[in-house]
């Protein structure tokens, strides 16, 4: 059997570890051929394939970023593309396809294979953490690291000089990488996108930790909001290619805390940091499983079904389900972490 893969939407630490559990169990145990299609769904809109066996897996495994390379086209807004992504899949002798990738991503596996018969596998995969139907993706933990470490580093210097420091971290619209990088950093105030914050509270707890003789860091998550009322904070824009763009909150709320607070403050944004570089060793051992899984959802012929962490098990969920609604931060979880706050 010929089996396609392909990485799409934003890259994300363990990608290349799902490409190498995928295709080791495939060329090995199952005696499968792979070819890779190049930059998420461009590949099979395109007919962009490259090599994918096992010297092309070689050494990847610590490598962040994708081999395959990654892109945010989606074929149904393309002209002809379910049509064009059918061709090319023929063309290719493609019989099945993983699809590794976030909500855009798989919501196109899920439509390609729920109404248009191509036989799909989904893998997750988000820094954000912020998919349905599985307890973790891959990435997350990678990135809440480089959050945590940026932020345990903060400390020292916001205590030198007595300052407010303000970490934004990415999330756009959920508040994952904020709330555990924010409680394993010991900061003292987490702002999240599920969760519209009260400025002035903010600025209590904040004067609160001077008190005490601490400078108090804030982690805020890209998409958080004040409460309504407040002036708009966000650049919300579309880049030359289309793709949202937010900016501006953590350079925002440190003016506001400087204003109404008297305190010097100063952001630092985070940005792609958070997702480049080599993956964790636990989000290496989820990717590898992940792939393992993948190839033999394969195998079973179980396709519209996506690979997904339940506990320590690796069970299979229907993709149409887990890209149905994103997977916020429920709001008992925050108020527990909200006992740090101040
Ligand atoms: O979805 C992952 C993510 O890293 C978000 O947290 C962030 O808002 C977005 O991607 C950034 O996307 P881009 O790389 O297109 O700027």
């Amino acid at each position: 059997m010929r089996v396609g893969v392909l990485t799409g939407g934003g890259d994300c630490p363990g990608l290349n570890a799902v490409i190498r559990g995928i295709v080791r169990k495939g060329v090995q145990e199952y005696g499968y051929d792979f070819v890779g299609f190049r930059d998420g769904w461009r590949g099979p809109l395109e007919g962009d394939t490259m090599r994918l066996d096992i010297p092309a897996v070689r050494g990847i495994l610590p490598r962040g970023g994708t081999i395959l390379g990654s892109s945010r086209t989606n074929p149904l807004q393309a002209e002809n593309g379910i049509r064009r992504v059918k061709e090319n899949l023929t063309e290719e002798g493609v019989e099945a396809l993983i699809v590794i990738g976030g909500e855009d991503t798989l919501g196109v596996a899920a439509r390609l294979t729920d109404d248009y018969g191509v036989k799909a596998v989904g893998v997750p995969k988000t820094i954000d953490n912020d998919l349905s139907g599985t307890d973790y993706t891959f990435g997350f933990n990678t990135a809440v690291g480089i959050a945590t470490e940026a932020i345990d580093r903060l400390h020292t210097t916001a205590e030198s000089h007595m300052r407010v420091l303000v970490v934004e971290v990415m999330g756009r619209h959920a508040g994952w990488i904020a709330l555990h990088s924010g409680l394993a950093g010991g900061a003292n105030v987490i702002l999240i996108p599920e969760q519209r914050f009260d400025l002035d509270q903010v600025c209590d707890w904040v004067t609160s930790r001077f008190t005490s003789s601490y400078a108090p860091i804030v982690v805020v998550a890209e998409g958080a909001m004040p409460r309504d009322g407040e002036v708009v904070l966000k650049d919300e824009s579309l880049d030359s290619f289309g793709h949202v763009r937010l900016s501006g909150v953590g350079e925002w709320l440190a003016k506001q805390i400087e204003k109404r607070t008297g305190k010097e403050a100063r952001t630092t944004v985070l940005g792609h940091v958070q997702r480049g570089g080599t993956p964790s060793a636990f989000d290496r051992w989820l990717a590898t499983r992940f792939g393992l899984h993948a190839i033999d959802a394969v195998r079973d012929g179980d396709f519209g079904k996506m690979v997904a962490l339940r506990g320590t098990d690796i069970v299979r969920v229907p993709i149409a389900e887990a890209t149905a609604r994103l997977k916020t931060v429920d709001p008992g979880l925050y108020e527990e972490v909200g006992v740090f706050f101040g």
